[in-house]
């Protein structure tokens, strides 16, 4: 009855494609969907626990995953896709280092007839060279930032120094997290922006960063809202080292809520971390097994997420998958 089923819905994902002018092969009922997947690289807690997350429901879902790492490089990402088309996978998968630039590649997929799922971030190009989009709301995670910092400074009377370390420059989080973060923090005039810089999403630049903004900057800074939790991660180090206490002398927010985040909340050291949940594996290959029966899946898939801050971390660190 399955099987039936399963050629069934071939037929119609092949008439379609057919109809699209494409040249794809009919799949056999018994035969593994080949899944090409490019990831971005290996810069964050975060991104190692996706790739963690992308390997182990492949396998439990019997797809063979061919699965190449772009090491931050957008030039990488596009071999690799083009290597994918090459290969004929069934669906090619990718997490977008930057926004923009992937029209091209996109359009040889699609001429291909090969359908392609985005995760995690966003691009730029027209939604129908893409079958979705599964991936947080990173406008809504920095506006949930903006929201803390206000709530903790209120009753300020004077001026709020915040010192921003963004995310990979043209990326969809380091965009919409400025983002959300900006459009909630205007309402209050005394929270300033006084310093913006890249640590690009990794431990070592945030820790760089975060030292040539405290030697050069003469103003005191009350708040440091990093992009993501490496990034505070690696500010903290920086700010110990410059005799400051992180979590008092400086409050910190940060992006991701990744087990490090939660260990440096339970040491006092880090406020608070929004959620950005990279558990994205399942539900990737529930859409990829979609697209290949040719059903269509949403354009659009949110992951619901939350926050934390240090005085409940102790109570969360145990049930945390990350
Ligand atoms: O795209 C998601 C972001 O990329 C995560 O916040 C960050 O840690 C990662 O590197």
């Amino acid at each position: 009855m399955k099987i039936f089923r399963r050629l069934a819905l071939m037929a119609v994902a092949s008439s379609v494609l057919v109809a699209a002018g494409c040249a794809r092969e009919e799949k056999k009922a018994d035969e593994r969907i080949v899944l090409g997947f490019s990831q971005i690289g290996a810069e964050s807690e975060w991104r190692t626990a996706n790739t963690e997350s992308i390997k182990a429901a492949a396998a439990t879902s019997n797809i063979d995953l061919r699965f190449a790492d772009a090491q931050q490089k957008q030039e990488n990402q596009i071999k690799a896709l083009r290597s994918f088309i090459a290969q004929k996978v069934d669906v090619i998968a990718f997490s977008p280092v930057v926004a923009t630039g992937w029209d091209t590649v996109l359009m040889e997929a699609r001429d291909a007839g090969i359908p392609v799922i985005l995760t995690d971030r966003a691009v730029t190009s027209d939604p129908s060279l893409y079958a979705g989009f599964l991936g947080s709301d990173f406008v809504e995670e920095g506006r949930k930032a903006g929201r803390w910092v206000s709530e903790k400074f209120a009753s300020a009377t004077q001026d709020v120094n915040i010192v921003e370390l963004q995310g990979t420059v043209g990326s969809a989080p380091a965009n919409d997290r400025k983002k959300g973060f900006e459009e909630i923090i205007a309402a209050n005039p005394l929270l300033k922006i006084i310093r913006s810089q890249t640590g690009d999403f990794t431990r070592t630049k945030g820790k760089e960063a975060m030292e040539a903004i405290l030697k050069s900057e003469s103003r005191k800074i009350h708040v440091l809202y990093a992009h993501n939790d490496d990034m505070a991660i690696g500010a903290i180090q920086a700010i110990e080292e410059a005799g400051l206490e992180p979590g008092k002398d400086i409050l910190i927010v940060s992006i991701d809520a990744v087990k490090g985040a939660f260990e440096a909340m339970i040491a006092g050291k880090l406020n608070a971390t929004i959620e950005c949940n990279p558990l994205l594996g399942p539900q990737l290959m529930t859409s990829v097994t979609e697209v290949v029966s040719g059903r269509p899946i949403a354009k659009r898939i949110v992951v619901k997420e939350t926050m934390f801050t240090m005085e409940t971390a102790k109570q969360h660190i145990q049930t945390r998958k990350y």
